[in-house]
């Protein structure tokens, strides 16, 4: 059985760097460990907080339960055909350091996500995207551990119910699963994408017109650095807020009125909003706000400059939330699970 700490600090463990307290903490680094802590007689009653990175968490307060610091580890190629490579990481792995190892392999097709922060494991949660492509694409299994029954079960694209930073995991199967690995799904047929403004302005400078996916990897580590702050200096848990999606006709009526409004068409005729564009013309970005604050690159990450904790950070984010909602009447939804 894996050692039980008690009173643990989750300094460490979360990229806001909030330093709270669990009651108990256990490093979860084989299945077997987990099965043990799930029927663990000192744990079984009280409440269960799983951690990956702590990158898309916001801590609050000291949580009077035992949290499970998942470190299952592993990765490999586990079906090859004549169009696909099927590779398997264990939830507690880099995510960027899986992302690296796969394009080292020579099995492209995650590049876009390179540096995003945290674990493998809580890629499926929020169905992690960026420049123009999001985990739901190239996903192909998630195999979980049930809370309830200890019993394992894979869960194929369709279960998980992915949408916009959205999943299953966030709606009906919240606090019900652990996730222990995941399968992804790289095509043999690779394709650039670089639709992305930004990443087509990083690649043009560079020269390069025909981009390998080594060259997009090192596009996006570059873009991601100039635009995002490094939680190992700064805490922060990325994008603070979702884009909202708002009805054609909102968009029309808010466009009336603020032309440089930044939106994006969705297929379904609804029109997705740029947050960071809405909160910067409220006067928030660069804003300090005690120990924590706006970024000044970017408008959409909130940022720990020291010391601050997690209920300040959801009082900035309510002042944000009621200024956005006031001027363009459109409600910002938090990206992080708040705790
Ligand atoms: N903008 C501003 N001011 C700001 C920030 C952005 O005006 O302070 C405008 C810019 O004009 C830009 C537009 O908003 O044209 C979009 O900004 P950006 O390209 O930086 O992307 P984003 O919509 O702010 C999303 C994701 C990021 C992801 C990037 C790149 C969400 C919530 N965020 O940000 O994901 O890296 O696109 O694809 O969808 C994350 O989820 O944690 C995250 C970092």
């Amino acid at each position: 059985m894996s050692a039980l700490f008690s009173n643990y600090s989750l300094l460490s463990h979360n990229t806001f760097g909030f330093d709270v307290r669990a009651r108990y903490a256990q490093l979860i680094e084989t299945e077997e460990q987990l099965s043990k802590a799930l029927a663990d007689p000192r744990t079984i009653d009280l409440p269960r907080l799983v951690l990956g990175g702590g990158s898309n968490i916001v801590l609050t307060r000291d949580f009077d339960g035992v949290v499970w610091l998942i470190t299952l580890s592993g990765r490999r190629l586990v079906n090859e055909s004549e169009h696909a490579w099927w590779v398997e990481a264990g939830a507690g792995e880099n995510w960027h350091k899986f992302v690296e190892w796969t394009l080292q392999q020579g099995w492209p097709g995650l590049e876009n996500l390179a540096l995003i922060p945290g674990k493998v494991g809580a890629a499926p949660i929020q169905n992690i995207g960026a420049y123009g492509l999001e985990i739901s694409e190239l996903l192909a299994s998630v195999r979980v551990i049930e809370l309830a029954t200890g019993e394992s079960r894979v869960l194929d694209v369709k279960d998980c119910q992915f949408g916009y930073r959205d999943s299953f995991f966030k709606q009906q199967g919240r606090d019900r699963f652990v996730i222990v690995s995941v399968t992804f799904r790289l095509p043999k047929k690779w394709r650039p994408r670089y639709n992305y403004a930004a990443l087509a302005n990083e690649l043009a400078k560079r020269h390069i017109e025909v981009p390998t996916p080594q060259d997009i990897f090192s596009a996006v580590v570059t873009v991601r650095r100039t635009k995002l702050p490094d939680p190992a200096q700064i805490g922060n848990a990325g994008s603070f807020f979702k884009n909202p999606v708002v009805e054609r006709s909102h968009f029309e009526k808010l466009r009336a009125r603020e032309p440089r409004l930044v939106a994006y068409l969705q297929t379904d005729q609804r029109v997705k909003l740029a947050a960071g564009w809405l909160i910067e013309q409220c006067g928030w970005k660069g804003q300090t706000c005690g120990h924590v604050g706006v970024h000044a690159e970017q408008a959409l990450v909130l940022t720990n400059r020291g010391g601050g904790s997690g209920a300040e950070i959801v009082e900035l984010a309510t002042a944000i939330q009621a200024d956005v909602e006031k001027r363009f009447a459109v409600r910002l939804e938090p990206e992080p699970l708040i705790v």
